[in-house]
Formats: structure tokens, C-alpha cells, sequence
């Protein structure tokens, strides 16, 4: 049975629907990332699954019980939660006792609080800190503080919103460190948001997209990135080549399908006539300075029209019938003495275009 599990959650705000039929499933020691502009409702979504605010419509079911329509329920299920909110205020008084309330407030006894205290800075790698003012911390720091009261009452599941926004690289990797060290630790749910991406790929077991309320797809790291099911989705995850396009012959997986007059060949089983959008990451694409008999199955002929040199990688953008975009590195930029207005070959594999349908 899933820890979480949402049938059809709405929210609405003055009569705004910022979360649209939110059905979701989370199991018990699962490490779940919530990605999506700024704006899509993750903060909303969160403070719901948090028990913190409740949804217009929907059910929401904790470890099987129902813990929207019955108030004991909800006190029972919280106690078994804990919430790092995106900005995490911490008291002014010393870490020791930051941490530490969360035990006092349900009366643990002073020995085991103190123990329990230890150990969860301990986790996060803040026990040097242990009697400096919180309130003297940097953000990584209360950010650390804010998780270890968080975990100290040994929740079932860790709710964490942005833990990482607005910080430098190197509070980021301190604070994924501690995370992979409590996912490795402790058998706890972590359910949280980002807007980066790359963290997404790096924490998560499962990720879901939420775009303008809508959770549009929920799949692996490889499933989001790679085989993205909506033309959103695929524009949210950075697939920058997106082509509209029809399917002129299908022969077993082997498809043609034109795009503006030229042909592209893809891996699909779509029908004769079928409306598509291709999706082509970047940096699958090869250009050579001759029409060379390599594996790829597309070729085209191409006029460069713009060129942006990104520290070590140069971004090319392309016309051959339809606009593509290149990823190459500076090296291969001068082998290829690119400039704008020349003529050179864009390729690119079969297998390298993911199909989807066009609504
Ligand atoms: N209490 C509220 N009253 C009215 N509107 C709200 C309230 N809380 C959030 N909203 C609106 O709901 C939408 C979703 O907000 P939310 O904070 O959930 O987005 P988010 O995905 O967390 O964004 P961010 O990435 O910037 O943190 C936004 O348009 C926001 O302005
Ligand atoms: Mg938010």
C-alpha cells in the first residue's frame, strides 16, 4: 500500500484552480521531487500532503486512511510527518535547543531529548554548532538546523520545499550530501520540490512534473528526461528541438514523417497521417563539413544562422527546411571552422527522435 496517496486534489484560491485532479502515489521509503516553473502550485501541493492547508475537492489517503474528512486522523498522521518549509525560521536561541523543541513539545524526557538532539545534528553534520545562536547561522547552516528538527521526532516522512533555493554550489552539494546520508540512514519517505533540475536528477526515485497545476507526468529520472509524454514537459526538461510534423509512411518502427517538406526518419508506431512533434536533444546532433555514409539515418544539408559560444560548448542553431539546434564543444566549433551563413551537414540518428502525439 502507498505511504501517500491523492485522488483527484484540487485547489482553488478566490476562485483561482492552482492544482487541477492531483493523483499521486508515494510509497514508504521512496525519495519523491516535485519539479516545475515557479508559480505551478508545488508549495501548494506540499502544504497539502503536509496536512497544512486543505484542498477544495480530492482524497487524500495516509498509509490507507483517510485524513481529509476526520480531524483525529489528520493529528495522527501529522505526528507522523515532518515539514522543512522554503525558508526555515529558526528561534534565537541556541541550535542544541532548535532541535531540540520538537521533543520538549511532546515531552521527552531531558536524557532521551538530549541523546535524540545529538544524534540528529549529528546527521546532519552540525554538532560543532551545537551552542551557537541559530539566529548567527549562515543559510546552509539554518537550512541544516531547520532539517535536523525536522527529522529529530523521527517522522515517516520528510517534507522539504526548495531546500536548496538561493544557495551557493557548495551549500547546495553540503545540503544534497546530507540528504543522500539520511536517505542511505534512515528509512524515511522524502517528498520534495526544486527548481533545479539537476538535483532533481540527482536526488530523486521518482519525479513528477507539475506544470500550471497540473501534474502532467510522474516517471523515473530517465523516464522524465528522455521520454517525456507532453510537448511541456519535454520544453520543461530543456528538449530544445521540438518539431511539429505527420507521419507520411510507417514501415514496422521505422517511420518517415515530414516535417515542413523535408522527411525525418524516427523510431515510432504512430499511424500514416498521424500528427507528431519530434522531440531531438541538442546534443545528439552531429555536424560535419562533408555528406558522410555514417549510421545516422538523418542527413541534411544545412545553412549555420546563429552561433553562441557558452563557456566550453558552442550552441548552433540551423536551417535545413526546419530550424534545428546543435550542442557541439569548442573543439569540435574550430575543426568545423563554423561560421555564420556556411553550409554544413546536421545527423542524427532514428533513435535519437522521441515521437509523441500532437493534440
Ligand atoms: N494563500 C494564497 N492565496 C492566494 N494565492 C496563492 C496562495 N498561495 C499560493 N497562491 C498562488 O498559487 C499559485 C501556486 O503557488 P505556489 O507557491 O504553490 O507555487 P510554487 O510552484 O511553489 O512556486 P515557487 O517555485 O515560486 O515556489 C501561485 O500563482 C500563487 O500566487
Ligand atoms: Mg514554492
Amino acid at each position: 500500500m502507498a505511504l501517500i496517496e491523492t485522488v483527484n486534489i484540487s485547489q482553488k484560491y478566490d476562485d483561482r484552480e492552482v492544482l487541477k485532479n492531483i493523483n499521486l502515489k508515494i510509497d514508504k521509503a521512496e525519495v519523491f521531487t516535485l519539479i516545475g516553473p515557479t508559480g505551478a502550485g508545488k508549495t501548494t501541493l506540499i502544504r497539502i500532503l503536509d496536512l497544512l492547508e486543505s484542498p477544495c475537492s480530492g482524497r487524500f489517503l495516509f498509509d490507507g486512511v483517510d485524513v481529509i474528512s476526520s480531524r483525529a486522523n489528520q493529528l495522527e498522521a501529522r505526528r507522523r510527518m515532518s515539514y522543512v518549509q522554503q525558508r526555515p525560521l529558526v528561534f534565537a536561541m541556541d541550535v542544541f535547543d532548535n532541535v531540540a523543541c520538537g521533543l520538549r513539545w511532546r515531552h521527552m524526557k531531558s536524557t532521551a531529548t538530549k541523546r535524540k538532539t545529538e544524534e540528529a545534528l549529528e546527521l546532519v553534520g552540525m554538532t560543532a554548532y551545537i551552542n551557537r545562536n541559530a539566529r548567527t547561522l549562515s543559510g546552509g547552516e539554518t537550512q541544516r538546523v531547520a532539517i535536523a528538527r525536522a527529522l529529530v521526532t523521527e517522522p515517516e516522512v520528510l517534507f522539504l520545499d526548495e531546500p536548496t533555493a538561493n544557495m551557493d554550489p557548495i551549500s547546495t552539494a553540503k545540503i544534497e550530501e546530507v540528504l543522500a546520508h539520511i536517505i542511505n540512514e534512515q528509512r524515511i519517505a522524502i517528498i520534495m520540490t526544486t527548481h533545479n533540475m539537476s538535483q532533481g536528477q540527482r536526488m530523486a526515485s521518482k519525479l513528477g512534473v507539475l506544470i500550471n497545476g497540473e501534474l502532467l507526468q510522474t516517471g523515473s529520472v530517465n523516464d522524465i528526461f528522455n521520454v517525456p509524454t507532453s510537448r511541456e514537459v519535454a520544453e520543461f526538461v530543456g528538449i530544445e528541438n521540438i518539431l511539429q510534423g505527420e507521419v507520411a509512411e510507417a514501415d514496422n518502427e521505422l517511420a518517415s514523417i515530414r516535417v515542413d517538406g523535408e522527411t525525418v526518419r524516427a523510431i515510432s508506431n504512430y499511424a500514416v497521417g498521424g500528427k507528431v512533434y519530434l522531440l531531438i536533444r541538442p546534443e545528439t546532433i552531429v555536424f560535419s563539413l562533408s555528406h558522410e555514409a555514417g549510421s545516422a539515418r538523418n542527413v541534411f544539408k544545412c545553412k549555420v544562422n546563429q552561433i553562441n559560444t557558452i563557456g566550453s560548448v558552442v550552441r548552433i542553431e540551423v536551417e535545413c527546411g526546419f530550424n534545428l539546434l546543435g550542442v557541439i564543444t569548442t573543439e569540435a566549433a574550430r575543426d568545423l571552422n563554423i561560421s555564420i551563413g556556411k553550409e554544413i551537414y546536421a545527423s542524427f540518428k532514428a533513435t535519437a527522435v522521441h515521437v509523441i502525439p500532437r493534440w
